[in-house]
């Protein structure tokens, strides 16, 4: 009787956790640079070739020095045990589309300086966390969970997005506010 009650609880605790994981992400469209800076933000590159050894090196920071599975999740699909509740969401990382809109450059800004929607994503550079390069590191890990093999997306550079189909769900949602402006 005991185990069957106790088997309930945990199918239902489940299903309660898995429904209030997080309150959803943010557009990925709705660039997170100022504008007064996205144009040399899409610009930067990764300041190291990007290969594999790379890769799991930015998968021990995301894991340990940067703690960014806390929040992002050890799957980086954005339910990390800190997400609950979290408005908006952290980004989830496995979702392709992202990384077809976002360059690695963009994605560098943010984990240098965080988040203006989000004071949650702080500036790990700039808050003296982690070096500009292990933050690089963790972008290529990042970008690395949605791009499958392609060493091409994991670089992500402002040439390769802009030749990224826009997909239907992002075209809906291409009014103005979403578009290279000032982040609110
Ligand atoms: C305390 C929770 C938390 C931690 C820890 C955290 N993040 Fe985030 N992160 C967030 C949230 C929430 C967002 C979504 C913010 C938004 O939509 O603007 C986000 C968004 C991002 C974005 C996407 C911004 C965009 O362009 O849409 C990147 C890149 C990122 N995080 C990288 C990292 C890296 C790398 C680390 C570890 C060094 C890390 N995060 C650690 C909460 C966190």
């Amino acid at each position: 009787m005991k185990t069957w009650k106790m088997a309930v609880l945990g199918v239902a605790a489940i299903g309660f956790s898995a429904m209030s994981a997080n309150a959803g992400e943010l557009d990925i469209l709705k660039p997170r640079v100022p504008a007064d800076q996205i144009a040399a933000a899409k610009a930067m590159k990764p300041p190291f070739a990007v290969t594999q050894d790379m890769i799991a090196k930015g998968k021990d920071v995301f894991n340990g020095a940067g703690t960014c599975y806390t929040c992002h999740g050890a799957a980086g699909d954005g339910n990390g045990p800190g997400a609950a509740g979290m408005d908006p969401a952290p980004r989830n990382f496995t979702n392709s589309k992202f990384e077809q809109v976002r360059t690695a450059g963009e994605m560098f800004w943010v984990v240098s300086n965080g988040s203006p929607l989000q004071p949650a994503m702080v500036g790990f550079v700039t808050a003296g966390q982690i070096t500009e390069k292990q933050a690089w590191e963790a972008v290529i890990y990042e970008r690395s969970l949605g791009c499958g093999g392609d060493m091409s997306c994991v670089e992500g550079s402002a040439d390769w997005v802009s030749k990224q189909p826009v997909h239907e769900e992002a075209a809906g949602n291409l009014k103005p506010e979403f578009l290279n402006t000032a982040a609110k």
